[in-house]
């Protein structure tokens, strides 16, 4: 037998923490199989909410009486844990943001446009969402800078191979991947590009939106310079992420949103920034959105990544078992210890979005569409697929569930 180095989770006993499983969809029980999309939250993270707006509630680093310092007390602990929770070296480098698109936009535009120009890269990857391709291709666009894709080849790998030839196109300064690939799961050698980065005196930034629910992440190890990630994937809540960032970098940064509390004076003739992290916290933040990732990041924590990541596992091998038995199905994405639990597939003559309906009839939720991965698509030779992901509440009986759906689906629509 396998010797586990992480204590096995219990997804039964796990849903039991998320009310989402107690109400029926269309008289089913919910399989809700669409965690890449969003995570549901557990009562730990909706009582924080809760209990932190009924009692501690006020505006953060603003009031001098007890309870905005309580306030912003639970905010700043918010944000040493979630610094924790990727080792970030120190707090103060660790910036509240919307989400991880606005992450990324803050670097593409307050990073790009001062330090991009005619004769540099800016190098992405054909398997990265829009919010690490589109900014990047904006700002190339903006400021002069050659913009460039890593390839993927049939597995849904980089072809790290192509470097060399991505290099002659000038001066690389920029290198965004995704950690983890929201569309087929695949787990990018972060590592490795970091390295080729820093060798041409470029910056990494990572996309880890679908990385951070599911994998540990260590931004020391991963050696890259910015790393976006969302609340919202990671049974917190929406509308909160953050993005880390080297101090140095940070601090020799312009500001991305201009307004109260990120200067450090206002004059008619000039103004002046604040210091990191504030610098980029314009105007009232999510506050109890923060509070809540805070409580999510504990509810991960107190369950262990590795666990979580070893269950998704599980139910991805078995998920590919499963989906093998269905006619007419092509699954894509690399082999499953290279990748979460992922699996994007479509049904031979059946378009992806009356596959998700078929499914809804029977309580079962997947995704269907480009997953905003357009280039990974056209990549494919398809318009869309469906998508099936999984989650530390997913249980095997609901990807039997999916199995069941597809073949029916076949059935009525190939
Ligand atoms: N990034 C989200 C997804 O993968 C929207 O579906």
């Amino acid at each position: 037998m396998a010797v586990t180095a992480h204590a096995k989770l219990d997804a039964r006993k796990l849903r039991a923490d998320f009310p989402i499983f107690e109400h029926d969809i269309r008289g089913k029980p919910l399989a809700y199989l669409d965690s890449a999309v969003s995570a549901h939250k557990p009562r730990q993270v909706l009582d924080k909410l809760r209990n932190f707006y009924e009692t501690s509630y006020a505006n953060v680093h603003r009031g001098v009486y007890t309870l905005s310092e309580v306030a912003t007390a639970e905010y700043e602990g918010a944000r040493d844990k979630i610094a924790r929770f990727i080792n970030a070296p120190a707090s103060r480098e660790l910036i509240f943001t919307h989400g991880a698109t606005e992450s990324i936009n803050l670097v593409a535009y307050a990073w790009g446009l001062d330090n991009l120009g005619p004769g540099d890269v800016v190098v992405v990857t054909e398997l990265e969402h829009h919010s690490n391709f589109v900014p990047w291709q904006y700002i190339a666009k903006r400021t002069g800078a050659t913009f460039k894709a890593i390839p993927l080849d049939d597995h849904g790998e980089l072809q790290l191979d192509a470097l060399g030839e991505i290099e002659q196109a000038g001066n690389v300064k920029v290198v965004a991947n995704n950690l983890v690939s929201n569309a087929l799961g695949t787990i990018n050698p972060i590592e490795k590009l970091s390295a080729w980065a820093h060798e041409r005196g470029a910056i990494m930034v990572v996309d880890a939106a679908q990385a951070a629910p599911h994998h540990a992440i260590d931004v020391q190890e991963l050696g890259c310079d910015f790393l976006a990630f969302s609340s919202h994937k990671m049974c917190g809540p929406t509308s909160v992420g953050a993005l880390w960032g080297r101090a140095e970098l940070l601090e020799a940064m312009s500001p991305f949103n201009l307004g109260g509390h990120m200067i450090r004076s206002v004059k008619l003739e000039e103004t002046t920034w604040g210091q990191i992290p504030f610098k980029f916290e314009a105007g009232t933040q999510p506050i109890a959105e923060a509070v809540g990732f805070g409580a999510a990041v504990d509810y991960l924590t107190d369950i262990g990544i590795g666990a979580i990541e070893e269950h998704e596992r599980e139910l991805l091998v078995y998920a590919l078992e499963k989906l093998a038995e269905v006619p007419g199905l092509t699954a894509y994405g690399p082999a499953p210890e290279r990748r979460a639990g992922i699996v994007s597939f479509n049904l031979d003559g059946v378009h992806p979005h009356d596959v998700a309906q078929i499914l809804d009839m029977d309580g079962v939720a997947i995704r269907a569409g480009h997953h905003c991965c357009q280039p990974l698509m056209a990549k494919l030779g398809v318009a869309a697929t469906n998508r099936a992901s999984f989650y530390l509440y997913t249980i095997p009986e609901e990807i039997d569930r999916l199995a069941d759906g597809l073949q029916k689906a076949h059935k009525l629509l190939a």
